[in-house]
């Protein structure tokens, strides 16, 4: 496997809080990766330790052979590591055109000819370009965030929760982009709570509880595993608890 980025050994705490403890993981070149765990598992901690938005206590991050861990972010995602963020980061004010425009200062150098064009394609907002984001449905506003992701033309993309929100038919348009985007040649890691989804676009799962990694392999080795069944069974199981006794308060 040829290894984008090496995770070694990487913690980050929160006043007495571990949100990531000695997490190691390789992504080689062309992975589609899923990263699982409960609300408050450390994923998007771990994505902000990868990216620069937040520097780990202790660990190497290694990306293309080169130590990254405390590099500010623009200098991370100049070298093809780039993330999206739970809340698309648009511009709410211009166009959608304009946002586009806008991401190429994120850039180094000039975007190659026609890259704007292919982008609107593939994300499928040829339709909105006139629009401004606050008008968009929560679908084509994700696709967006894609977009302006992508004009970087990153190597690895890091997705944090790209369906929350969707409904099915926009889950389904997402899905074939990701899809798209990684028969392109783009490594992609997806955080995702749909297992349906997750299962069926992934070809493996890194699962995280308390900001450890307790699985990582092929779909079926994660269905399989009861630590894993127990960490999310558990969680359900004290939701549905806890709503009925909510529901109990209120008569
Ligand atoms: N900046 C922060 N300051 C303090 N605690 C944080 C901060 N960011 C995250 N946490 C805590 O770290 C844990 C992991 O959070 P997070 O990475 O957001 O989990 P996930 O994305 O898996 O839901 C949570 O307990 C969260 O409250
Ligand atoms: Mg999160």
């Amino acid at each position: 496997m040829n290894a984008l980025l090496d995770i070694a050994g990487v913690s980050k705490t929160f006043g007495g809080l571990r949100a990531v403890s000695e997490v190691s993981f390789t992504i080689g070149q062309g992975e589609l990766v899923g990263l699982i765990g409960p609300n408050g598992a450390g994923k998007t901690t771990l994505f902000n330790l990868i990216t620069g938005h937040d520097k780990p206590d202790t660990g190497r991050i290694t990306w293309r052979g080169e130590h990254i861990e405390g590099f500010a972010p623009n200098l991370i995602a100049r070298r093809g590591l780039v993330r999206t963020f739970q809340n698309p980061m648009v511009f709410e004010n211009v166009t959608v055109e304009d946002n586009l425009m806008i991401a190429r200062s994120a850039r180094s150098d000039d975007p190659p000819a026609g890259l704007a064009e292919r982008l609107i394609d593939t994300c499928g907002l040829a339709a909105y370009l006139a629009q401004k984001p606050g008008n968009l449905p929560y679908g084509v506003k994700r696709r967006l965030g894609i977009a302006l992701a992508l004009t970087i033309e990153p190597k690895l993309l890091l997705l944090d929760e790209p369906a929350a929100g969707l409904n099915q038919g926009e889950r389904q348009e997402l899905v074939s982009l990701l899809r798209a985007l990684w028969a392109g040649g783009l490594t992609l890691v997806v955080v995702e709570h749909d297992m349906r989804l997750v299962m069926g676009l992934c070809q493996r799962i890194l699962v995280l509880d308390a900001g450890q990694l307790i699985d990582d392999g092929p779909p079926a080795q994660i269905q399989a595993n009861p630590e894993v069944a127990r960490v999310y069974l558990g969680k359900a199981a004290l939701k549905a608890q806890q709503e009925a006794k909510g529901s109990h308060a209120g008569h």
